[in-house]
């Protein structure tokens, strides 16, 4: 029971407690009892007004119009076009706009048996992935976890752990068997971290994102480190012979269906795209120019948009806040605002200054001697508020929010109010929408470089695939953003089946070439 409820029944029992002292009758008791009632119903109202505006005050920066989305377009546009023009200099562009070396998705001629890595998130996934021809594709793959301590210490003990996992999975999966002595297996290593290419298996570092932070691997190539890893266990045959970013996995994986998927996007716990560009509009492109290289996938690296101020018309002071405890100050700031890594810490920190402001759960709060004010421990701790929460209580449709009660009490947040839950679903919901509605006016761009008649759009990542209402957001947004004729796609296991697509496609080029 809600504590206004109980509050009006407390008053009840008290009234009538006095007024049977006094000798009334039930009649005039029940009169009174309800005109009691009403009265507490309108102050409760009215203060619900005014908290309805000063929630609403703190949430207006997070609502963007139309216009912004439309500029946030043509600001998205300029960059990309500039980091075409230029050599690749990270640091006078926004995005890295790095060419991967892909140049066609697959024919269905394609073949083979591939392994992939993928790493890209809190876990790594090992696949086995064999092509029979016509894309009928067989995945057999197995998730492991990667220990904190490896995400935060030396690259070279990170490679050693994935060489140590490909060789479980292999001997676990009895894949040797059968084959002679010197079979080596190639394999496609999905990373997906901002790479920029020198060939499709040359891929130096740029940045992490995503709260790895190795040390010795930015600026170095890491498919030799991965090599290096692999050859130092002695007993693994294995050629590394592709880095294929997620997005470019997600875009192979759908292409391979749908003739006309030219972008591949990533809307999980980072966010990301690719689509196909004419070679003749990337001046920086120094590889070979003929007949089969007449177009090169494009992996814009989207989320460090922002870099250099051209979103601060829409950051709020909580996007700020959100940036400067970050392990990539400055970095990353359009991925902070979409990505599920982020979300949940956007809507904890919105919490955070609700409760502040006295607007949210007033006098509940435990005191924290540490920050000499009220606090409950969930309130200080970063990160500890995740997509999911906001996902599950956007969608809180029960009469008395009592998903959003549950969450919040499950979380640290004693005995919530109906209208503590009430305003907590208005700002999850805000937050999400904003997501949404940015990652719609980003496809939006790549939509018009497309500039086909009808595109597909390949999707991949937990925002896309299980938030119910940001897909929805989404979906909405972009129509209204692009005229033209777009389908979004799930991309079903895009990062293993697409990476290995990416290596089958590449034997198959090179064994047509040396046929010919
Ligand atoms: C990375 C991209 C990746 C995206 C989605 C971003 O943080 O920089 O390379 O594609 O996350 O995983």
């Amino acid at each position: 029971m809600s504590s206004t409820s109980k509050y009006i029944i407390e008053v009840k029992i008290d009234v009538i407690k006095t007024l049977k002292l006094l000798g009334i009758t039930a009649g005039a008791l029940t009169a009174i009892g309800l005109g009691t009632y009403y009265i507490h119903q309108r102050i409760q109202r009215s203060k619900r007004v005014i908290l309805r505006d000063e929630v609403k005050h703190v949430l207006e920066p997070f609502e963007l119009t139309d216009e912004q989305l439309r500029r946030v377009m043509a600001n998205l546009n300029t960059e990309m076009i500039n980091s075409l023009k230029s050599d690749g200099d990270i640091d006078k562009n926004d995005l890295g706009m790095f060419p991967t070396y892909v140049h066609r998705g697959p024919n269905g001629q394609e073949t083979g048996e591939y392994l992939v890595v993928d790493l890209g998130g809190s876990n790594f996934r090992v696949s086995h992935v064999v092509i029979e021809g016509r894309n009928r594709i067989n995945l057999k793959n197995k998730i492991f976890l990667i220990p904190h301590s490896l995400l935060l210490g030396e690259g070279e003990r990170l490679f050693d752990y994935i060489a140590e996992c490909l060789q479980r999975f292999i001997d676990d999966n009895g894949l040797n068997l059968n084959k002679p002595v010197d079979y080596t297996f190639d394999l496609a290593f999905t990373f997906s971290f901002p790479c920029n290419q020198t060939s499709l298996s040359q891929a130096t570092l740029v940045s992490w994102t995503k709260g790895f932070s190795c040390t010795g691997v930015v600026g170095h190539d890491v498919v030799l480190m991965l090599q290096q890893a692999i050859d130092r266990r002695k007993s693994l045959k294995i050629q590394v012979v592709a880095l294929v970013n997620d997005t470019v996995g997600t875009l192979m994986a759908c292409s391979s269906i749908y003739r006309d998927c030219k972008v591949g996007v990533i809307l999980g716990t980072g966010t990301n795209a690719c689509y196909f560009e004419n070679i003749e509009n990337v001046p920086k492109w120094t590889g070979v120019r003929n007949q089969t290289t007449k177009q090169v996938v494009i992996n814009t690296e989207w989320g460090a948009l922002g870099k250099h101020a051209c979103l601060d018309f829409i950051r709020t002071s909580i996007d700020r806040e959100l940036d400067e405890s970050s392990l990539t100050p400055n970095q990353q700031v359009f991925e902070k605002m979409i990505s599920a890594l982020y979300l949940g810490e956007i809507v904890r920190l919105i919490i955070v200054d609700l409760v502040q402001r006295s607007i949210l759960l007033p006098g509940r709060m435990h005191k924290s001697p540490s920050l000499g004010r009220d606090y409950n421990i969930f309130l200080s701790l970063r990160g500890s508020f995740y997509a999911k929460h906001v996902d599950d209580i956007e969608c809180d449709t029960t009469e008395d929010l009592s998903v959003t009660s549950l969450i919040l009490t499950s979380i640290g947040i004693q005995e919530p109010s109906y209208d503590d839950c009430y305003i907590i679903r208005e700002v999850c919901k805000t937050v999400s929408l904003r997501a949404a509605r940015l990652a719609a006016a980003a496809i939006a761009v790549l939509v018009n470089r497309v500039n086909l008649p009808s595109v597909t759009v390949g999707i991949d990542g937990t925002l896309f695939r299980h938030h119910g209402k940001f897909k929805k957001n989404l979906t909405r947004t972009l129509s209204r953003l692009v005229p033209r004729t777009h389908r979004l796609v799930l991309s079903e296991d895009g990062s293993s089946k697409g990476s290995a697509l990416v290596a089958a496609v590449h034997r198959y080029t090179n064994e047509i070439a040396t046929s010919s």
